[in-house]
């Protein structure tokens, strides 16, 4: 069979990597005649006097030709009688360090170039380490311009031993290294007559044989569930893509993140019945009994991933805002989708050095590890044992732009230690005992905007019905609770995260909760939303204009805020997200904060919370009772 080999080539705008796949295509002559005849004629005005520039062929858009430079992923695509090959040719220099991740995301080898008279540099060092980050393990280094150093063999046995000595710290499956020149096609098709000491094959003879099939987990079976396929009442089978070992019918298998057993009773594989399917092929698997699963589940042979919700993870930052401390992503591991907070951002990695550099922060291009913390159990595994269940992406919740790409480095175990301990007396008792349903009313704003107002007026207007309630209110909870925090970004993430947890605790003990803080970010807001559960969580936007808010500058920190005396002020020099979806806005120069109360209150009792019976003698304490009795038997 005509097997597939993606690699990508990896070299700064000089080293010529361009030329290199140019010259292999043309003298492979795997180019249409159209193709070399405009190769021909552009060559006369191209960068090389006249002589066939064979980069040419490669740097497609004109852009990246008037500037000398690629600036995207070409992606290009030939075949030769022994082999397919789909290159990636990205470019090399630190700003398009998340293209050349891209591309390399995608590939089983890397081409990485270097020049002859420059040896191991910075930028190799850059490339080695970004493909390594994104799963390659097969490196050739193709030392180029042989010609310029005479051929020299000493000068290349120098050079290799610095490649040798450089990817010493990485884990790869194979390493070979070349002398070439890919303007004058020396070791590019044919084995060079200049070099007669070089022993080995030429590059295109190497791609066209070099073994790529490792296989994940020692073979062990394994795939992810794509989509759970029920035609019909009789039939229910699991499909997705074999990422490792084999399948047949009989065997065993883990349902994963649950863990439950089941036995394979029917493999379809292209639509026919088998008796076995293997690595890369996609199946529809039957199981022998009725186990839970859906999309993002896994079926595992022997060697099982881990399940869990926390690890350590390196991060390859690609979007144009930072990453902070605390930040709210959707994480896309396996086939799975779900919410993710980083957190603990432990260091950035110098991406020429490698050197730890202690950080909190993380710019575009830069690479760091953290703590991931996605909010269900999921399947993972370190990505190197697993380079599907290992890589994963981070996506923006509001652009829906992809911000990371990242490697899993290791489990946190400190949550699978943890056990949730069912409670006898639950939220339900607790709330029925006082006769009403918790919510928790999260008023955003300005400062100045009248949160705190109204939400005095309506806490009192609550007590006068008889309920419990607790008003939780920004200033009273950063004199306490929340003293070390200050008005930086990562800050008030942290903030917003403890008083959601707070306000939950509280509805837990079936208290009505009103919170009055300033939450300038949509995510956290979201985030609080997803603590506190969608169920019970009411947004009341405070909208008083900040014309309005500076006029009234009640505590005078506007004016400092102007004067430069306080940074970070939200509406002067800090942002505030305006909310788009808020069950309430109530502008505070409409109507007096009693009146505001009550719109707010009639928005309460309109989404059924102000139900519920006196506490004493309603359902819910008397199930409670029924519990315990039944526990005492
Ligand atoms: S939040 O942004 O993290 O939600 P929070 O509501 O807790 O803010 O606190 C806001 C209150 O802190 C304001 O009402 C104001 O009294 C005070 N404050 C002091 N410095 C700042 C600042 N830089 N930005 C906003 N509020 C500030």
């Amino acid at each position: 069979m005509n097997s597939l080999l993606k690699f990508i080539t990896c070299g700064s705008v000089d080293d010529g990597k361009s030329t290199l796949i140019g010259h292999m295509l043309y003298d492979a002559k795997l180019l249409f005649a159209d193709q070399e005849q405009a190769l021909l004629l552009d060559s006369r005005t191209g960068s090389r006097g006249g002589a066939v520039d064979y980069s040419l062929l490669l740097d497609g858009l004109m852009a990246e030709r008037e500037q000398g430079i690629t600036i995207d992923v070409a992606y290009r695509y030939f075949t030769t009688q022994k082999r397919s090959f789909i290159v990636a040719d990205a470019p090399g220099h630190e700003e398009y360090t998340r293209n050349m991740a891209v591309g390399a995301s995608f590939a089983d080898l890397a081409v990485i170039l270097t020049d002859a008279a420059h040896g191991v540099l910075t930028q190799t060092r850059r490339h080695t380490r970004i493909c390594s980050m994104m799963g390659i393990r097969h490196f050739v280094f193709a030392v180029n311009k042989m010609d310029l150093i005479d051929y020299d063999r000493f000068r290349f046995e120098k050079i290799s031993r610095e490649i040798r000595r450089m990817m010493a710290e990485y884990d790869v499956l194979s390493l070979t290294i070349l002398p070439v020149s890919a303007t004058e096609g020396d070791n590019i098709t044919r084995k060079s007559r200049h070099m007669p000491w070089y022993g080995g094959v030429s590059l295109l003879e190497f791609l066209e044989n070099v073994s790529i099939g490792a296989s994940e987990k020692g073979g062990s079976f394994l795939m992810p569930v794509q989509r759970v396929c029920r035609p019909d009442r009789t039939f229910r089978g699991f499909q997705g893509q074999i990422e490792s070992g084999t399948v047949r019918t009989g065997d065993d298998v883990t349902v994963l993140p649950s863990g439950e057993k089941a036995r394979v009773s029917q493999i379809i594989d292209a639509g026919v019945r088998t008796d076995s399917s293997r690595q890369g092929r996609a199946v529809t698997v039957c199981l022998d009994r009725e186990v839970d699963v859906s999309r993002g589940c896994v079926l595992a042979g022997d060697c099982l991933p881990h399940v869990g919700s926390l690890f350590t993870a390196r991060l390859l930052w690609m979007d144009d805002n930072p990453l902070i401390n605390g930040k709210n992503y959707y994480l896309k591991l396996g086939t799975r989708l779900i919410p993710a907070t980083v957190m603990n951002i432990t260091h950035k990695i110098d991406v020429n050095t490698g050197a730890e550099i202690p950080a909190d922060i993380t710019c575009k291009n830069e690479i760091a590890e953290c703590e991931i913390s996605v909010s269900d159990r999921i399947v993972f595994d370190c990505f190197q044992s697993s380079r599907t269940l290992g890589a994963l992406i981070l996506i923006d919740r509001v652009s829906n732009m992809t911000s990371a790409c990242g490697i899993v480095l290791q489990p946190i175990r400190r949550d699978a230690s943890l056990t949730g301990q069912k409670l006898d007396v639950t939220r339900e008792v607790r709330a029925g005992q006082k006769g009403q349903k918790p919510v928790t009313v999260w008023m955003t704003g300005l400062s100045g905007a009248g949160k705190s107002a109204v939400s005095n007026a309506l806490e009192k207007l609550l007590v006068s019905l008889g309920k419990h309630t607790m008003l939780l209110d920004g200033d009273n909870i950063r004199m306490g609770l929340n003293r070390n925090l200050g008005f930086c970004e990562a800050d008030r993430i942290e903030n917003i995260r403890r008083i959601a947890e707070v306000a939950r605790l509280m509805n837990e003990a079936g208290l009505i909760v009103i919170t009055a803080f300033i939450s300038p970010y949509a995510r956290d807001r979201q985030t609080a939303r997803n603590i506190i559960g969608p169920d019970s969580f009411l947004e009341v936007y405070v909208s008083t204009s900040l014309e309005e808010c500076e006029r009234r500058d009640v505590k005078g920190l506007y004016k400092k805020a102007r004067s430069g005396e306080l940074p970070d002020f939200t509406g002067i020099s800090s942002p505030y997200e305006v909310p788009l979806h808020a069950d309430l806005s109530i502008d505070t120069t409409e109507g007096s904060p009693d009146e505001c109360a009550e719109r707010v209150l009639k928005l309460i009792e309109e989404r059924g919370f102000l139900q519920g019976s006196p506490a004493g003698g309603d359902t819910q304490s008397k199930s409670w009772i029924e519990y315990d009795e039944s526990a005492e038997k």
